[in-house]
């Protein structure tokens, strides 16, 4: 008998990835794209966009990439309507675009709290209210935001990066709330410890070494995730197979959270 995957097919569906153009989201762009969706990236360094959008053009269905800095609100709007001009109405948004600023709090400035703030939370905000005017007519939607277990656990290393993704848990349970008459499903994937630039300090500075080794060894599967290891999560919830899910979470942590 042949296997029928159909209800994680994407074919024809639109996807939006922000910061798709590395790590994780890059991870979860090409996962969409192999899946069947038309992929649009959109972060800021024009040359990782440039050979993302080369990869995905090689899976073999229509993609783009656009330059976006997810911190400028008046940049948004114009972003996602060049997407469903090229590609058609957006039909997946994945909100995974963040960065952390590694300062405790005497040293944290008010500028390093409002620009992670405004990356990494504000940007999700707006990004779903443009999806969901577009997701809102048709009936149809998946929003999907990148949250993180910094989200649950309090750390003493980067505290907006911690309300920011503690936020936008409580983000998707508000939408997932508003937009499920809309036939919108709202839900978040928690990474753990994940090979990427953001994870470059704790991998490669020596003097995190003792801190990386405790993170390995409080994770059962004992190592830090790769990028695509994120994708299946997001091809899960970006497909019919979680149409019944919303304001959920699925963390993706090698059972860092549990131990
Ligand atoms: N790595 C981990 O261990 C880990 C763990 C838990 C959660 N996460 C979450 O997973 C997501 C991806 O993280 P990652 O580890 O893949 O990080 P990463 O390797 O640093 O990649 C971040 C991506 O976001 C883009 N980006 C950053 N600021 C942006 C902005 N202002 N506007 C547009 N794009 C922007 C970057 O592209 P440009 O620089 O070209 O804009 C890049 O593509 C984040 O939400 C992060 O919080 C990561």
């Amino acid at each position: 008998m042949m296997a029928d995957t159909g209800m994680f097919e994407l074919s024809g569906k639109v996807a939006v990835v922000t910061g798709g153009n590395g790590g994780i989201g890059r991870g979860i762009a090409i996962g969409l794209a192999k899946a069947g969706a038309k992929v649009a990236v959109l972060a800021r360094n024009e040359q990782r966009n440039r050979d993302t959008l080369a990869e995905l053009r090689r899976i073999g269905n229509p993609a783009m990439a656009l330059k976006l800095d997810v911190s400028r609100r008046a940049d948004l709007k114009p972003a996602l309507d060049a997407v469903e001009r090229e590609l058609g109405p957006v039909d997946i948004l994945v909100n995974n675009a963040a960065f952390a600023v590694l300062k405790g709090l005497l040293d944290h400035t008010e500028e390093d709290w409002d620009s992670v703030i405004e990356t990494d939370l504000t940007s999700c905000f707006l990004l779903s209210k443009y999806a969901a005017q577009s997701m809102i007519p048709r009936r149809t939607g998946k929003i999907i935001n990148v949250a993180s277990v910094g989200g649950y656990k309090g750390t003493p290393i980067y505290p907006s990066y911690g309300v920011s993704k503690g936020g936008l848990l409580q983000l998707t349970r508000c939408l997932a709330i508003e937009l499920a008459p809309h036939n919108i499903q709202v839900n978040s994937l928690a990474p753990g410890w994940t090979n990427t630039d953001m994870t470059d300090w704790i991998r490669n500075d020596p003097k995190y070494a003792a801190v990386k080794q405790e993170m390995i060894t409080r994770t059962p599967i004992g190592r830090f995730a790769e990028p695509d290891e994120m994708a299946g999560a997001a091809v899960f919830l970006a497909s019919a197979a979680s149409n019944f899910v919303t304001g959920a979470d699925i963390i993706v942590d090698g059972g860092f959270f549990i131990r």
